[in-house]
Parts: structure tokens; C-alpha cells; sequence
């Protein structure tokens, strides 16, 4: 039997290559820094029996109809937006993801963002390291209290309930919007369940968590950053396009908007002219979600797993479009 081929579109942790190394025959995209353009993934796909791939890849119809052996498709990510699932199921494609790993890292990083935007620490370090500190001044730099505010959650997953459970040691009053009501969780986590437009108007926090869709698109708009405090806080850490990004440079520039805290854009990386550099009441990070160690190679051996098991005809353990007919998967 022919060993399986199987492209990689970044350098992953070793033990998940390893792993993948152990079943077939790896190509790798080389520089970890920058993904393969999409003509090259077009290109390697070609051979390739499986696929593994980051949130960084346009993996579209063309990659997918290119793929003819395409048996498995395997994403570092929970996220899988950039991945056309119509295509993968109608050529019945498995599709695996990385799901809860992240949940703990991610809600780690939300309030990294949400203190670092109501407390201006991004300002602070700036303004130290350019030597603008005189003195202690009792007006320097004055932030938003997160103690005893209320937080806003859009989307109550798992990665919103993280979130929410660390509000408890903030005293805060948690609300939240989700298309599907949470029971448990308001029970559990004290949590209030309210409608989309009470919870933007009532904030002073708003953390974002529902995953990229044609209902999430732009759910932050101008209308919604109208309504919201001009106190408020607004903390993305899903999608950069759940959050239509030229508004909120508008609500951040004319005051309308306290700040913000950015872990995603509409485009990433950011472009080096992006209006949001020019702000000082927004923190910006690349992406960072996830970045622990601990987390980055869990995920990358999720990743493996999900890839060894597809390529064996197997239901990969994080299996995102059960749809596809896995019983009729010929193994290999
Ligand atoms: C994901 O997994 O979808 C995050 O955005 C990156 O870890």
C-alpha cells in the first residue's frame, strides 16, 4: 500500500509532526512565520491525501476540487470559517478541528485585553518608554473600574463561560447574549441571559465569542457601537470580521467608544496604514489567542490525531462536519 502524502501548511510543534511522519510522507511549508500564498497550496494539494492546515489558509473550492485525493482535512484552529465546508462535504471530506484546548488560553487572553484596555497598560508602557514620566499625577492616565461593572458576553460557549467564571473574581454583574439559552451556565456562573440590544446598551464590558458566520458578520456594526456607553469597552477576541472595523475606528476616534481591545481584524496581519494604529484607546495584538505553549502543542497534536485518523478512514476525534458519510470512507 502506497504511504499517504501529506501537505502541512506551517512548521508545527515536533511531536505532531512526528506523528504524522509516522503514517505518511510530509511536505512542509518552510517559514514560520508567513503562510504559503494560496497558488501554493493549490499546488501541493495536488499529490496530497490529506492536508494540514492553519486559520491563515483559503482553503476554497479550487483547494478542494485541486485536492482529487484529498481523504482528510485538518485544522490547527477551532475556528473554521476559512475552510469551504459545502465543498469538503460534497466530495465528503472530513474535517477536523481543535476544540476546547484553547478554551482556558483564549479566556486567558480576553482579560489580558479587557484590563490592558480599561487600565491603559498598553499607554502606560509607551508613555514610560518614551520618557514622557514626570511625576506621579493625580489625572495621569486614567482608566475605566472593572471591578463590580457589568460584563457583556456575546456567545456563551465554552470560551465565553471561561470568560465568565473569571468575572466572578471581579464582583462584576455578567450578562450575556446567546441565539441558544443557557440554563447550567446561568445557574452555575450567575449569569443573566438578556437580549442583544440590552446587553450592548448596558455593558461597560463587551467580549465577543461566537464563531465567523453569515449571521455573525459585522453583528457589531454602527448601530450597535451607537448604542453602546460611550464608557464602554468593546474586547474581540473570536473574528475581526464580526466587528465591522471602519465604524469602530469612527466610534474610537469620536469618543463614542471608551476604547477597545483587539485580538483579530477584518485583515491580518494588520496593514502597516490601518487607521486603528493611530489610536491610542485601542490595544492590539496579533492573534494571540491561544499562544501558550502548552496550548499551541496540544493543538497541534489535536491536529495530528484528527489527520492520522482520516487518513486510516477513521472518524477523527474532532470531527467538525459529521455529515460526511464516514462509514463509506474507503481506508486507505
Ligand atoms: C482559533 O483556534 O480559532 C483561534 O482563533 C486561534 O487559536
Amino acid at each position: 500500500m502506497a504511504v499517504p502524502k501529506v501537505y502541512v501548511t506551517r512548521v508545527i510543534a515536533e511531536p505532531a509532526l512526528e506523528l504524522i511522519r509516522s503514517e505518511a510522507e510530509v511536505a512542509l511549508w518552510p517559514d514560520p512565520e508567513v503562510p504559503p500564498p494560496h497558488a501554493e497550496i493549490v499546488r501541493q494539494v495536488r499529490e496530497a491525501d490529506g492536508l494540514v492546515c492553519l486559520l491563515t489558509d483559503r482553503v476554497d473550492a479550487e483547494v478542494i476540487a485541486t485536492g482529487e485525493r484529498l481523504r482528510v482535512i485538518s485544522i490547527m484552529a477551532v475556528g473554521y470559517d476559512n475552510i469551504d465546508v459545502a465543498a469538503a462535504n460534497a466530495r465528503r471530506i472530513p474535517i477536523g478541528n481543535t476544540p476546547g484546548v484553547l478554551t482556558e488560553a483564549t479566556a486567558d487572553l480576553t482579560w489580558a485585553l479587557l484590563m490592558a484596555a480599561a487600565r491603559r497598560v498598553a499607554e502606560g508602557d509607551r508613555y514610560v518608554r518614551a520618557d514622557r514620566w514626570k511625576s506621579w499625577s493625580p489625572q495621569l492616565l486614567l482608566g475605566r473600574d472593572v471591578y463590580g461593572a457589568t460584563l457583556g458576553i456575546v456567545g456563551l460557549g465554552r470560551i465565553g463561560q471561561a470568560v465568565a467564571r473569571r468575572a466572578r473574581g471581579f464582583e462584576m454583574r455578567v450578562v450575556y447574549y446567546d441565539h441558544s439559552p443557557k440554563p447550567e451556565a446561568e445557574r452555575d456562573l450567575g449569569v443573566e441571559g438578556v437580549d442583544f440590544e440590552t446587553l450592548v446598551r448596558g455593558s461597560d464590558f463587551i467580549s465577543l465569542h461566537v464563531p465567523l458566520s453569515g449571521e455573525t458578520r459585522h453583528l457589531i456594526g454602527e448601530r450597535e457601537l451607537g448604542l453602546m456607553k460611550p464608557t464602554a469597552i468593546l474586547i474581540n477576541t473570536a473574528r475581526g470580521q464580526v466587528v465591522d472595523q471602519e465604524a469602530l475606528v469612527l466610534a474610537l476616534r469620536e469618543g463614542r467608544l471608551a476604547a477597545a481591545g483587539l485580538d483579530v481584524f477584518q485583515v491580518e496581519p494588520l496593514p502597516r496604514d490601518d487607521p486603528l494604529l493611530s489610536l491610542d484607546n485601542v490595544v492590539l495584538l496579533p492573534h494571540l489567542g491561544s499562544a501558550s505553549i502548552v496550548t499551541r502543542t496540544r493543538m497541534a497534536m489535536m491536529a495530528a490525531e484528527n489527520l492520522v485518523a482520516g487518513l486510516r478512514g477513521e472518524r477523527p476525534p474532532y470531527l467538525v462536519n459529521p455529515e460526511v458519510l464516514l462509514n463509506d470512507l474507503v481506508p486507505s
